[in-house]
């Protein structure tokens, strides 16, 4: 048997992302495949094993983090509203289903978790899908809900840093100087999302429980995520890790 290679660790593991991250544009595979199996190191060291879990996999895109939680035994629902996204790869992922996630056409607590990994930046409908992830949740399921809030960095993604001068104006600027990017228009593809509008949303449904928010990539760093306004330029990418009350 062959040991898995040892990720690396502290800096080390910083240096491989930004690497990663920079050449994403051009090739996709290595930042996703990475990116999935260290969600999943982080779901399983939190909620144990997946195997025989039920996972929806909320607005999968090609389906790396499908492959990743088959390979470890769950039995995942991929589900993205663009076929073009789930083709992204070659063939779209097993049993991928194409729906809103805003409007899923799932039993009501039908699903044990719930993985929504850089979907509600790209919905126009962020908070109803908190509203769906309420409904289809099991007693005692758990959700990890990430996304590239508005203010960070990368907020504005092939517009930032122009983002932070607005939508209107900022996405006008970046259009005259450098051309419309042909994805995530601001207001088409990809929406303002704030860390403080989606937690006020899972604080409105009683029945779910948040056992943790943090930044993606510097979880260490969490008491960031406590700071209100702070927060929404230092976290980056900002998770939410939910549970509905058993
Ligand atoms: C940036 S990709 C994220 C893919 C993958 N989850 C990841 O983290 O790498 C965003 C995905 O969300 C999908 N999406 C956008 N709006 C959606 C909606 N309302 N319902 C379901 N999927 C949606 C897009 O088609 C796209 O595949």
């Amino acid at each position: 048997m062959t040991a898995t290679p040892k990720k690396p660790q502290g800096l080390n593991r910083y240096r491989e992302y930004w690497t990663l991250f920079r050449n994403e544009q051009t090739d996709p595979e290595p930042f996703y495949r990475r990116m999935a199996s260290d969600t999943a190191d982080t779901l399983e060291a939190r909620h144990g094993s997946v195997v025989g879990k039920r996972i929806l996999d909320l607005g999968c895109g090609a389906g790396w983090y499908t492959a990743e939680l088959r390979t470890r035994g769950a039995d995942v629902l991929p589900v993205d509203l663009d076929p073009g996204e789930l083709a992204l790869a070659g063939a779209p992922p097993e049993g991928a289903l194409v729906a809103d996630a805003a409007d899923l056409p799932l039993e009501d607590q039908s699903i044990d978790a719930v993985l929504c990994s850089n979907l509600l930046e790209h919905c126009s409908r962020a908070p109803v899908v908190i509203d769906e992830i309420a409904r289809i949740l099991k007693p005692g399921g758990w959700a990890y809900v990430s996304w590239t809030n508005w203010y960070s960095p990368w907020g504005g993604h092939l517009y930032a840093p122009y983002h932070y001068l607005g939508p209107r104006f900022g996405t006008w600027l970046h259009d005259r100087l450098h051309g419309t990017p042909d994805k995530n228009v601001i207001n088409d593809g990809l929406w303002p999302v704030h860390i403080s509008t989606i937690l006020a949303r899972v604080k409105s449904h009683p029945e779910l429980v948040i056992d943790r928010v943090e930044p993606r990539y510097w979880p260490r760093l969490a008491f960031i995520s406590r700071i209100p306004v702070v927060r929404e330029v230092l976290s980056w990418n900002c998770v939410i890790h939910l549970r509905r009350a058993a």
